[in-house]
């Protein structure tokens, strides 16, 4: 189940997973990466108070479930930029999927192909563009770019993605140096297996390069002339990654963005940024349906899919979890992590009369600022004290009486 590249275990897995919530993954993956590379995926900057907050902000937003509705069967799909989904959830960029499975992107890419769902590669895949794009030649792809200083390199890029059939752009335009990642300083984090486009561009100098050394090819200047240039040069939409504010989000559409990414980088670069569902609502207003707005950043419940939808979202991205399952599970456990979101955003939609993801994009949604942290379920297996077994307690009889769960 694990295959050695230079050393470095690597998931071989290929399985559908069991959870409950998808932080049930967090610890399971834990068993099987190792340090390093599982505080680079998990870690944030500084004192992570921005990656924390990204997901307990979710609680300043209350969805008002509706009453006398018609609860059956609602249906997730969605079309985005003429690509027909079968959910909003989206796979987000992630750089180096080879750390958490041998397949890396191309696993990542059939999961969530399966799933019906939004792919989007990083610049910083280890996998080809081609053979990501030849996992599943029909499904829809985004590629994320981080525009090198080198024009010459960027030429490159476009050329392959263009041909390999990527149907827009990411311009990350947030993490123009990496954000400082304490973890990756404490486990002297380099990646492990080697970037495609590197290794592609400078041979074998490319391999083994620090994050810091990666960030430092990329432009530290990115204009609304570069938005410009890119689409010229590619003909693909172009979408600026990293908006969290509705003068920023203005700029871009007056660059000619034909969409904003509302996104902190998942709590990566500016420590004390606010979180991403909290400048939602301003920048949904200033974009005002001119362009599509997609979201991420602490997304980790059907029902943080369904608030950013109805605050303006029209496309929600997945971070973290979706690696966790890939290490987990390979490309079935990548879709098995998706299925999880839409399982829970169906009881929400059901629970709000929601047929649709339109439905969903005009549900309602109270704002009562809300200051408790994100607070633990009481189920939460790390709240959980070990169950007392008494002969008392125990279900007897068939085996099945357990597997019952209630309706109420
Ligand atoms: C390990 C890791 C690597 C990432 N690499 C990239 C990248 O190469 N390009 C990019 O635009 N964003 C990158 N991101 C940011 C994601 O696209 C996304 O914004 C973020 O993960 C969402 O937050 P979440 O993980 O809390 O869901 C990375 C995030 C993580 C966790």
């Amino acid at each position: 189940m694990t295959y050695y590249y230079n050393g470095f275990p690597q998931s071989e897995r290929d399985q559908k997973l069991n959870m409950v919530n998808v932080d049930d993954l967090e610890e399971k993956v834990k068993q099987i990466m190792p340090e390093g590379a599982y505080y680079y995926i998990a870690s944030g900057s500084e004192n992570e108070w921005t990656w924390r907050n990204n997901t307990a902000a979710f609680n300043h937003y209350q969805i008002v479930p509706r009453a006398l509705t018609d609860m059956s069967d609602p249906q997730t799909d969605t079309e985005f930029f003429g690509m027909k989904l079968k959910t909003p959830v989206m796979i987000s960029p992630i750089a180096c999927h080879g750390i958490a499975h041998k397949d890396a992107e191309v696993a990542t890419q059939k999961g969530a192909a399966a799933a019906g769902a939004l792919f989007s590669s990083s610049t910083y895949a280890n996998k080809s563009v081609e053979d990501i794009a030849a996992a599943a030649p029909d499904a829809p792809r985004f590629f994320q770019l981080y525009l090198s200083k080198d024009w010459n390199f960027n030429k490159m890029v476009f050329d392959a993605i263009k041909k390999a059939g990527y149907k827009g752009i990411f311009l990350t335009v947030d993490a123009l140096v990496s954000g400082y990642r304490e973890a990756n300083l404490r486990t002297n984090f380099t990646y492990p297996v080697p970037l495609d486009f590197f290794t592609r561009y400078m041979g074998a100098k490319g391999e083994g390069q620090s994050v810091a050394q990666m960030y430092a090819a990329s432009a530290q200047k990115i204009g609304p002339e570069d938005v410009r240039r890119i689409k010229e040069e590619t003909g693909l939409p172009v979408i600026v990654k990293g908006v969290m504010c509705a003068e920023d989000a203005f700029k871009a559409i007056g660059a000619g963005a034909d969409g904003v990414y509302v996104t902190n980088h998942g709590g990566r670069e500016v420590d004390g940024a606010p979180a991403t569902i909290d400048v939602l609502p301003e920048i949904a207003k200033a974009v005002d349906h001119r362009v599509p707005i997609i979201f991420d950043s602490g997304v980790r419940r059907g029902s943080h899919v369904f608030k950013a939808l109805a605050l303006g979202a029209d496309m929600v991205g997945i971070g973290r979890p979706y690696l966790y399952g890939l290490a987990l599970g390979g490309a079935k456990g990548v879709e098995s992590v998706i299925e999880q979101y839409n399982k829970e955003l169906k009881i929400d939609m059901q629970l709000t009369g929601c047929k649709t993801i339109e439905d969903v994009k005009h549900a309602k949604i109270d704002h009562i600022p809300y200051t408790a942290d994100n607070l633990k379920s009481n189920t939460d297996p790390s709240r959980m004290k070990p169950y007392p077994k008494t002969e008392e307690n125990q279900i007897k009889g068939s085996a099945d009486a357990t597997s019952g769960a209630s309706h109420h």
